[in-house]
């Protein structure tokens, strides 16, 4: 890692399929132009999945063949063995699984029970050994489950256990719906790190209640050095009730940059993504330090 934390901007995928307005792939692809412009090491694409679940993610196949060359690590979702096949047709390398924490979830999400979406993530990381595809496993509602309630952490240590000895590259440890507290947060990676370390753990938080960025920083505080985050503050998942947008990147970015610790992103190229994306939504308002941030570049002053 050339940089002190890693961000993978989740805005083209998480964001989007919770838009009202559905993106034409040219306008999804400027956006992840955009992105790719701001020293964004990673950057989930778009997803795999069916059409009618998720209609603002039809077209990621066109999408994938219109990204740019750099060395950015594009990803994107796939719920099953039929996306893994759809995904690896588009040449993409990192594919990203998704689980979750409880069956509930696990069965309105992608209509299966956690022993079932476990065999396809086993069933799915053993293909993608062999055709040298990266996986990043995620696991929904580690804290809390819109369905089910509070989530026991011994679950999560299990699941992440087992997407390891299944053969994740990494395991992305997410707060679907915003409920975690910093409390919470530091004593799940305590857990987890003590378990596995924490170099091939990554945190997702949504700000559902605020707290994304304080949950950023306490999972910073226990040693996690990845993190996904959404342009714009964009995100949320249609299948879980009550989930806003993920923690905003130009705040996880700002946060860091003040902190002297290194992202790798230039804040005022992030900026300009922001505006895209307000533009092109037309339903964002940016993080908390959005309109500081505009206000700076209005005054001639760098951000950076
Ligand atoms: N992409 C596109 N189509 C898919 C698919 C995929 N990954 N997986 C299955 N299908 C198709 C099947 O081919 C079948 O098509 P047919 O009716 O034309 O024969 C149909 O979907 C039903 O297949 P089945 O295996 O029974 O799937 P399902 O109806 O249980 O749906 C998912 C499972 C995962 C495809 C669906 O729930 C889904 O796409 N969920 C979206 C999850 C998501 O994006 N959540 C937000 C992010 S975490
Ligand atoms: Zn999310």
């Amino acid at each position: 890692m050339n940089v002190d934390v890693l961000i993978n901007d989740v805005g083209p995928r998480d964001g989007l399929q919770n838009q009202a307005k559905i993106l034409t792939a040219e306008e999804r692809l400027q956006l992840i132009e955009a992105l790719s412009k701001t020293g964004l090491q990673e950057i989930e694409v778009g997803a795999f999945v069916h059409p009618k679940a998720v209609p603002a993610m039809a077209g990621t196949d066109v999408v994938i063949d219109g990204l740019p060359a750099n060395e950015i690590t594009y990803n994107a979702l796939i719920p099953n063995r039929k996306g893994y096949e759809l995904a690896l047709k588009t040449g993409i390398k990192t594919m990203n699984l998704v689980t979750a924490a409880s069956n509930t979830m696990n069965e309105k999400n992608i209509g299966m029970n956690n022993a079932e979406v476990m065999a396809v993530c086993q069933d799915v990381m053993q293909q993608a050994a062999k055709d040298g595809i990266r996986v990043m496993a995620y696991i929904a509602t580690c804290w809390e489950c819109p369905f089910e309630g509070m989530i026991d952490p011994v679950v999560v240590e299990q699941t992440t256990a087992d997407l390891f000895a299944a053969g994740a590259d990494r395991v992305v440890i997410a707060d679907t719906i915003g409920a975690a507290n910093p409390g919470d947060v530091s004593s799940l990676f305590i857990r987890l790190k003590d378990k596995f370390g924490l170099e091939k753990i990554s945190a997702h938080f949504h700000d559902t209640r605020g707290m994304g960025l304080a949950n950023t920083f306490a999972a910073y505080e226990v040693g996690v050095r990845m993190f996904d985050a959404s342009i714009g503050g964009l995100g949320g998942c249609p299948f879980a009730p009550g989930a806003t947008g993920n923690v905003a990147t130009e705040d996880v970015a700002l946060m860091f940059a003040k902190m002297g610790v290194s992202t790798g992103i230039d804040l005022d190229e992030l900026i300009k993504a922001v505006d895209l994306t307000k533009e092109l939504t037309g339903n964002c308002d940016g993080g908390h330090s959005y309109r500081w941030m505009a206000l700076q570049l209005e005054k001639g002053k760098s951000l950076n």
